[in-house]
Formats: structure tokens, sequence, C-alpha cells
């Protein structure tokens, strides 16, 4: 009886309330994944993306092509004095259900995302700014910050991830969406370091 109350009591908080917030403990693999992503955004690795905060089904499709193996899973870029984790990343997700990979996605789309403070060029920033706009804005909103559209953050992204993604997407390693796949092809070498500058340039 009880038992009974409390979850009419449960029942009525969430009809008066809505869905309740997300679960704020990790799922248990976050133990995993912290080593490398960092317990908090931003990522703490050069090589490896912020992925506190990024949208659910991005986390999600991402998850599953690493574990298909149709995305190249990386080692993080450790810079000099930084101890780098001894973990292989491409084992772990391989080892990923798609309960699991469902949970880690939903746990950190809940979480808030802080872009990564990174040297900038001020010109090719503004160059930068100017084809995000044209080309860009459209999917990756809020000047790239919004994880509307399911399209992830890019502004605050290491440096050297956002080169590697882009190169990725070029060479035939990751696949894009239509509508952007035609658009990276398109741009030049000079226009990618532009748009990565200016995805550097800090938030005010
Ligand atoms: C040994 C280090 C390491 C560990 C541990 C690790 N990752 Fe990663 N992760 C990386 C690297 C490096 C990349 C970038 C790969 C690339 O070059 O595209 C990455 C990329 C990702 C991406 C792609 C994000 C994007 O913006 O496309 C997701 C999602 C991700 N990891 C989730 C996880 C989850 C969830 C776990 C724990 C189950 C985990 N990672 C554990 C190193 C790691
Ligand atoms: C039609 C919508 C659309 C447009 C336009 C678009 N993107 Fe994307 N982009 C996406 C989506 C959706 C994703 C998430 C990828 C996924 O789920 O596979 C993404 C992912 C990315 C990533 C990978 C980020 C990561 O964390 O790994 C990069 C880099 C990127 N876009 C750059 C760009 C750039 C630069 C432009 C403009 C030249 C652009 N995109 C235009 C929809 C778009």
């Amino acid at each position: 009886m009880h038992k009974s109350a409390t979850v009419a009591a449960i029942v009525a908080a969430v009809l008066l309330y809505g869905p309740p917030a997300p679960a704020a403990d990790p799922p248990p693999k976050a133990a995993l994944c912290a080593a490398c992503h960092g317990e908090a955004a931003p990522s703490p690795y050069a090589g490896v993306p912020t992925i506190h905060g990024q949208p659910a089904t991005a986390l999600e499709n991402a998850l599953y092509d690493f574990r298909a193996t149709i995305r190249p899973c990386r080692k993080p870029e450790c810079s000099p004095g930084q101890s780098c984790p001894e973990l292989d990343f491409c084992a772990i997700v391989r080892d990923l259900s798609d309960e699991e990979i469902a949970a880690l996605a939903a746990w950190y789309a809940s979480q808030p995302y802080a872009p990564l403070p990174q040297d900038w060029n001020p010109a090719l920033a503004a160059r930068g700014q100017a084809l995000h706009a044209a080309h860009c804005e459209s999917c990756h909103s809020g000047g790239g910050l919004s994880p509307d559209n399911q399209a992830t953050i890019l502004r605050g992204q290491p440096k050297s991830y956002l080169h590697v993604a882009i190169r990725d997407f070029r060479h035939d390693r990751r696949i894009a969406v239509a509508e952007m796949d035609a658009m990276i092809r398109e741009l030049s070498e000079e226009d990618i370091a532009a748009l990565v500058e200016f995805y550097a340039r800090p938030v005010q």
C-alpha cells in the first residue's frame, strides 16, 4: 500500500510537472568515456571532440558508425607533458549495446556544453564567419553554437578535431547529410582554415 501510494504520487507529479528531468547520474560506461572526453565540457584533449551538450541523434549516429567501423575511431592527441589515456576507443565502442548507446547519447545530450578557449586568428575568423553564415548556419544555427536541427555544435570544438572531421567528410571516411556533403567538398583549403578559426573565436 505504501508502494502504490508512492507510485500514485510519482504519477501525479509527472502529470502535474511533465516528464522528470534527466537522471543526474551518468550511465555506468560514462566513467570510461570521461578518461578522454572529460568529466564535463570542454574536452581536455586536442583530437577529442566535446560531447557534453551535443544533440542526442548526432551522438547516437556517431556511436553506431564507430561500432560498425564505418567511421575511424582515433587516439586522443596529447600535448607534451599531458599524460595520454591508455584506453582503446575502438574496442570500447565495439562493446556498446544499443541500449548503452541510447543511454549514453541521452545523458551526454542533457549535459551543459562549454566551448574550449583556444588561439584564433581574427582576420581569418571574420572570413570564416561570412562563409559560415552563407553555407553552414542553416543547419549549424546560432553561429555554430546551437544543438538544434540535430547538427553538431562546432563553435569551441578543438581546432585540430575540426580539421580532422572536415577532412574525413571530404575523403569519404565519414558520411555527411547530402546538402552538407556537397558544400564541404566545394570549400578550398583557405575556406576550411577560415571556418576553423571562426569556430575557435571566443564566445562573447
Ligand atoms: C581513448 C580515448 C577515448 C575514449 C575512452 C572514448 N572516446 Fe569518444 N572519441 C575519442 C576520439 C579521439 C574521438 C574523435 C575520433 C575522430 O577522429 O573522429 C572521439 C569521438 C567521439 C564521438 C564523436 C563526436 C562527434 O562530434 O562526432 C562520440 C559521440 C564519442 N566519442 C563518444 C564516446 C563515448 C560515449 C565514450 C565512452 C563509452 C567514449 N567516446 C570514449 C576518444 C575516446
Ligand atoms: C543540411 C544541413 C547541414 C549543413 C548545410 C551543414 N551541416 Fe555540418 N552537419 C550537419 C549534421 C546533421 C551533422 C551531424 C552529423 C551526423 O549526425 O552524422 C553535421 C556535422 C558536421 C561536422 C562534424 C562535427 C563533429 O562533431 O564531428 C562538421 C565539422 C560540420 N558539420 C561542418 C559543416 C560546415 C563547415 C558546414 C558549412 C560549410 C556545414 N557543416 C554545413 C548538417 C549540416
